[in-house]
């Protein structure tokens, strides 16, 4: 596949996986990629961590879990998203970025009929919260981590401050190349038709991050970075949005 397919094709994989593991040839072209990554200084700050023992998927999807329950039942979390969220795809269409909700959240068909309607409630969406207090969000929340427990693998990603570059502005040259070096991951996924998913939620809180530091023997001077699930996908997705060029292009001047 050539390089502007990839980016075209490259999908966030929310669905299920193919049971089979990633066979180990396409695993070391996934790390081969994120290899040859720029970095500032060629610090080359990340790591890596494979995670394909069970036990191991079961305490992040845990993690996930529980991270996604307290989410929401939190006001200003559920704020905060609403003004991403797009409940229909004329609307996701018309406004080019965003999230779709149904691709995140598997909503009963009377819900998922009536979405559009729901429009106004999404602007003071932290009063949903008390849905999250009914124990409303534990339904996605066990999707989202059953997912994690079935993926073939999961990857966390750590930067290492060890590999600091120099400079003042050091720690934003370093997260830089660790987009880059994911960015290659995924694209490399992308050719090899293996679906990839960023799970933010298990370490958006820093108790979380402390934890998932505390199970796997993270170094001191590691931050946790990103966590990525990958396998073969069942289904490939092919839709997303994008803004026109003309809403982020400049020339010349701002
Ligand atoms: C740093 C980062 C964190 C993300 N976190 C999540 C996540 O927790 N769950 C998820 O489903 N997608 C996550 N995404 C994927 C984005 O939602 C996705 O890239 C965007 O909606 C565009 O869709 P596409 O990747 O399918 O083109 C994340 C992406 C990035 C770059």
């Amino acid at each position: 596949m050539d390089l502007l397919t990839a980016i075209h094709q490259r999908r966030s994989h929310r669905g299920d996986f193919e049971s089979k593991p990633i066979c180990q040839k396409h695993l070391d072209q996934l790390i081969e990629a994120a290899r040859w990554a720029p970095s500032p200084f060629n610090v080359q700050p990340w790591k890596l961590l494979i995670i394909l023992d069970v036990e191991s998927k079961n305490t992040i999807a845990d993690l996930t879990q529980s991270a996604i329950t307290e989410q929401l039942k939190d006001a200003r979390f559920l704020d905060d998203n609403s003004r991403w969220v797009r409940l229909s795809d004329e609307e996701w269409m018309d406004k080019k970025d965003g999230i779709l909700l149904s691709d995140h959240l598997k909503l009963p068909p009377p819900f998922e009929r009536n979405l559009t309607r729901a429009k106004p409630i999404l602007k003071n969406a932290g009063l949903l919260s008390f849905l999250g207090h009914m124990k409303a969000g534990r339904i996605p929340a066990k999707e989202i981590s059953d997912q994690i427990r079935n993926s073939p693998i999961l990857i966390l990603i750590v930067m290492d401050y060890q590999r600091r570059p120099p400079g003042d502005g050091s720690q934003r040259w370093m997260w830089l190349g660790m987009g880059a070096m994911i960015q290659n991951l995924l694209l490399t996924a992308a050719a090899l038709e293996i679906g990839v998913q960023f799970v933010s939620a298990p370490i958006e809180r820093a108790e979380d991050r402390k934890t998932l530091g505390e199970v796997f023997n993270m170094p001191p001077s590691c931050e946790i970075i990103s966590l990525l699930r990958v396998g073969y996908a069942k289904q490939i997705n092919q839709k997303s949005v994008r803004l026109d060029p003309s809403e982020f292009v400049c020339y010349e001047s701002f």
